[in-house]
C-alpha cells in the first residue's frame, strides 16, 4: 500500500450504526489514514464512534458542520477536542469570531494536534457562479480565525491556489470514471482534485456503497498510482 496516497484519503462513513461502520472502517484502515464522521454517524453513535476509529488506527475527522454563537461553539469544540479528533468542521458562513472561538475551543481541549477545517460553501447552497468569491472570502475568513484549513469543492481550488497556500484543502465529490455521481453536484477526479492543490480527500459512497469496498478503494489508490 502507497502510504503516501493513504495519507491524502479520508473515507466519509454516512451509515446510521456503529457495527456497520466499524466493519467498514477496519476493513479500510490500509486504505485511508483519516475517518470522517458525519451528522449521521454522530447523532446515531456520538463519541463512542470516535474513540472506536481512535482504537482502528484512524485520525478521527468529526464533520458536526458547527453554527451557533461563538461560546457555544468555542465550548462544543472543546469538547470534541477532549474526544481526540484530529479535524472538525465549523461553518464559516458563521464568520471570523464563531471561527475563532471554535479554533480556540478545539486547541484547548485536544488531546492530540487537532485543526477546525472551515466549510467555505455547501453545494447545496449557492449558484455555482456565485460560489468563487465567495469561496475566496470564506477562505480568508477562516485563516484570520486561525483556522488550519477549509472544505471545498474540488472545482474552486485552481481559481483560490493563491489564497493562503497554507491552509489544508480538504476536498469531497471524488469520483472515478464510471462512478454514480449521487447527488454530488460538482465531483472530480482524485488525479484532478490532487493536481488542483486539494491536500485530503474525501470519499463517500463510491467506496462504502460498493459492492467490494476493499477493491473500490484499491481501484482508488491505482488511479493515484498511475
Ligand atoms: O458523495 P460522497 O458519499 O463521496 O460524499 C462524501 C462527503 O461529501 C459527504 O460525507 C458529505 O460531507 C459531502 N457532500 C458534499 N456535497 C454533496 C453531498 C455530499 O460535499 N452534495
Amino acid at each position: 500500500m502507497d502510504e503516501g496516497v493513504r495519507d491524502r484519503l479520508a473515507v466519509a462513513l454516512d451509515v446510521d450504526d456503529l457495527v456497520a461502520a466499524t466493519r467498514l472502517a477496519r476493513s479500510l484502515a490500509g486504505h485511508f489514514r483519516v475517518a470522517k464522521i458525519g451528522l449521521e454517524l454522530y447523532t446515531a453513535a456520538g463519541p463512542e464512534a470516535i474513540g472506536v476509529m481512535i482504537d482502528l488506527g484512524y485520525d478521527v475527522f468529526c464533520d458536526l458542520k458547527l453554527h451557533d454563537i461563538p461560546n457555544t461553539v468555542a465550548r462544543a469544540a472543546r469538547v470534541v477536542g477532549e474526544l481526540g479528533v484530529s479535524y472538525l468542521t465549523i461553518h464559516a458562513a458563521g464568520g471570523t469570531e464563531m471561527l475563532r472561538a471554535g479554533a480556540e475551543g478545539l486547541a484547548e481541549g485536544a488531546t492530540r494536534p487537532a485543526g477546525v477545517l472551515a466549510v467555505t460553501v455547501l453545494t447545496s447552497e449557492a449558484e455555482v457562479a456565485a460560489t468563487r468569491d465567495l469561496v475566496a472570502e470564506r477562505m480568508e475568513v477562516a485563516f484570520e480565525a486561525g483556522c488550519a484549513g477549509v472544505v471545498c469543492a474540488a472545482p474552486d481550488l485552481t481559481a483560490t491556489r493563491h489564497i493562503r497556500p497554507e491552509l489544508i484543502r480538504a476536498v469531497p465529490g471524488i469520483r472515478l470514471a464510471g462512478d454514480s455521481v449521487d447527488d454530488q453536484r460538482r465531483v472530480a477526479s482524485p488525479v484532478q482534485a490532487l493536481a488542483a492543490g486539494a491536500d485530503l480527500l474525501v470519499v463517500g459512497r463510491p467506496v462504502t456503497r460498493a459492492a467490494d469496498p476493499v477493491e473500490a478503494a484499491e481501484r482508488l489508490h491505482r488511479s493515484l498510482q498511475q
